[in-house]
């Protein structure tokens, strides 16, 4: 019996992976936390599957969940939104399993920083504009950050910025930023990422707030920002540069003029 933790990917039934869907097709039960993950992966599910939304469950319950499988030794699909890595609040109960010495492995799903980057057709790391992109949030009723993690820090930078969990503080958020981007800066909110209702608005963040006054954004978005939302003029990559030298064109050159291949 093993505990088979799945990102669900941010929305779209079809952007699960090959490998999430195969073990969601042959597992007994599903715990999936209905807040986010779409119900329509729920029909991958064996037809006679045990099917339970953790949303309105607690840590104790949806232990007794991977107790009574264990018991009937019953594999579980465990379904996060997103990905498993980022806010998925799968540390603690990998720390339960261990403790009830419940084996468990960990399938990866797109992040909903991705779908919304994919969203906005953008590539999020340019050259020479930004090489860094700062997955962050702020903090919230449950959770405080930690004392060094303040959005200022990161803001220094200058790198991308992804901020999850914050549309609700947009304007507290734009002031923060301002002094170290610029009024000029991009901005774009992505509410519901590959969803249906999937909603973009893209601004500065000098009109950022006046865009969003009369229709404001509510949960379920990303806020991104950061000079390579808007950039066109950046160099283009070595990568496919015919004079840079690499292991597919030839190897790398070394700076005494012998090549490697392994570059
Ligand atoms: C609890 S976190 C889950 C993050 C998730 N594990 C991931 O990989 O993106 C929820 C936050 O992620 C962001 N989010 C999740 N799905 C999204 C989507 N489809 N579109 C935009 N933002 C999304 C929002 O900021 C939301 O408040």
């Amino acid at each position: 019996m093993k505990v088979h933790f799945i990102g669900a990917g941010p929305g779209a039934p079809d952007l699960i992976t090959l490998r999430g869907h195969d073990i969601l097709a042959r597992c007994p039960v599903c715990l999936y936390a209905g807040s986010l993950v779409p119900t329509e992966l729920l029909k991958h599910c064996p037809s006679k599957a045990r099917i339970i939304d953790t949303a309105p469950m607690t840590l104790d319950e949806i232990e007794a969940e991977f107790v009574r499988a264990r018991d009937a030794d019953e594999d579980v699909a465990r379904l996060h939104s997103g990905d498993l890595s980022v806010w998925s609040a799968m540390g603690e109960q990998l720390r339960r399993l261990d403790d009830l010495g419940i084996a468990y492995d960990v399938t990866p799903g797109v992040p909903s920083f991705a779908a919304a980057a994919a969203a906005l057709r953008r590539e999020l790391t340019l050259p020479e504009v930004a090489q860094s992109l700062v997955l962050t949030r702020t903090s919230g009723r449950a959770s405080a950050m930690p004392e060094k993690e303040k959005l200022a820090a990161f803001a220094a930078t200058g790198a991308t910025l992804a901020i999850h969990l914050s549309i609700h503080v947009l304007e507290k958020i734009v002031a923060e930023l301002l002094p170290f981007y610029g009024p000029d800066c991009p901005i774009a909110l992505v509410f519901r990422a590959s969803w249906p209702d999937e909603k973009i608005v893209q601004a500065t963040l000098s009109t950022i707030v006046a865009a969003t006054r009369d229709n404001p954004m509510e949960r379920t978005a990303l806020i991104l920002v950061g000079p390579a939302l808007g950039a066109n003029d950046f160099r283009e990559s070595a990568l496919y540069d015919p004079d840079y030298r690499r292991r597919y064109r030839g190897g790398f050159v070394r700076p005494d003029g012998t090549i490697a291949e392994d570059e």
